[in-house]
């Protein structure tokens, strides 16, 4: 990217803040839960203040059914509590109820160059081979992102390492608008959090392609609506090798499917994969792959059990959203009110 911040403009000084968001499409998987939801909860347990949101206006950059969006959106805050966030510490609310988000994304599209858009991976993932036929939305989808992190003026964001270069693109917009206006130090340079210890959970299928929720194959992943047997069959089938488990320090490089089963294994149990290596080192797969499911459905099923229990509830759910979004649009209405100053807009 061309911008980055001047090495002599003056900081930002503001306060920590963390944020992030999940986008309101469908179900959750374990690369969700690992990569984003657990670390979310860690970092709020050191007494970070998070703000999570559930990303809706950026899940109808494909088509949502308007019968069921309320609901996904719903299903992401019940995740969001099941995993252990609370309410009284880090602020849970729907993207789509805080205006703001919309309003600053447009002034950043004017910030953001077409350059760096022509750049994003995910785009061109996500449109395939029919990018005319694709949103227009889903093309400026990182730029709304960066409105969401900068709004907040967000210090850290902790996402799997799929969202990377959005981040980065973050960055150069915060850069750009703060050198343009000439005022240093306005938006922070967000820190991307995303070496956590599963920051990129493979396909049980493939372990060469990051588990996904578009995958066609419900085997590839594990849900957080998957019971016992469903996740213990998924592991069970999982796609491994005709070795057995490696020694300690063995290169995994040619056996991604093992490393990303040692990968998950050491993410559940907050071990290190060395660790867990030297454990089933020389073990067979038969040996390794209940361990792994009954370690699996132990951590995942308080968290699906609670969810189905709010997920019964929606009036508590909405009462967690709606405070949520007040507290969230304080805080992003003064920040919007700053940047119209800023970009000289009449006031009236
Ligand atoms: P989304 O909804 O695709 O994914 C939510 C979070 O889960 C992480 N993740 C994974 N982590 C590890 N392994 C995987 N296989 C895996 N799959 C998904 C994602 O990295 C993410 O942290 N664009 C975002 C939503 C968003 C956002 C934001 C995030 C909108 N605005 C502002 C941070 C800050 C997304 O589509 O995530």
């Amino acid at each position: 990217m061309s911008e980055t911040a001047s090495p002599s403009a003056p900081a930002y000084s503001g306060p920590r803040r963390i944020l992030s968001g999940i986008q309101a499409s469908g179900a959750l998987h374990l690369g969700n839960y690992l990569g984003a939801l657990k670390r979310f909860t860690q970092l709020q347990d050191q007494g970070a203040p998070c703000f999570l949101f559930v990303a809706d206006l950026h899940a109808i950059t494909v088509w949502q059914d308007p019968n069921l969006l309320a609901a996904q959106t719903r299903e992401i805050a019940a995740a969001y509590l099941a995993s252990g966030l609370d309410p009284a510490k880090s602020v849970i609310f729907p993207q789509s109820a805080v205006r703001a988000h919309s309003e600053l994304a447009w002034i950043f599209n004017c910030v953001a160059r077409l350059g760096w858009l022509d750049r994003m991976t995910q785009f061109k993932e996500k449109s395939g081979k029919h990018k005319e036929r694709s949103s227009v939305g889903l093309y400026t989808y990182p730029v709304l992102q960066a409105a969401d992190i900068l709004l907040y003026k967000a210090t850290e964001v902790p996402t799997g390492e799929d969202q990377k270069q959005h981040l980065e693109l973050t960055r150069d917009i915060a850069a750009k608008f703060n050198g343009d206006f000439g005022v240093p130090g306005f938006f922070p340079l967000p820190e991307p959090l995303t070496q956590g210890p599963a920051p990129r959970v493979m396909s049980l299928r493939d372990g060469t392609a990051k588990m996904s929720k578009s995958d066609p194959s419900d085997a590839s992943r594990i849900n957080l609506t998957d019971d016992a047997d469903v996740i213990a069959g998924k592991i069970r089938k999982s796609k491994t090798d005709m070795g057995v488990m490696p020694e300690p320090g063995e290169s995994l490089d040619a056996r991604p499917e093992v490393r990303n089963l040692l990968t998950i294994y050491a993410a559940l149990s907050d071990r290190s994969r060395d660790d867990v290596t030297a454990e089933f080192a020389g073990q067979g797969f038969g040996a390794f792959k209940p361990k792994l499911a009954d370690l699996a459905v132990e951590s995942l099923a308080p968290v699906t059990a609670e969810m189905r229990r709010l997920m019964a509830d929606p009036a508590e759910i909405d009462r967690v959203l709606k405070d949520g979004a007040d507290r969230a649009a304080a805080v992003a209405d003064a920040t919007v009110a700053e940047v119209k100053d800023v970009v000289g807009f009449w006031k009236g």
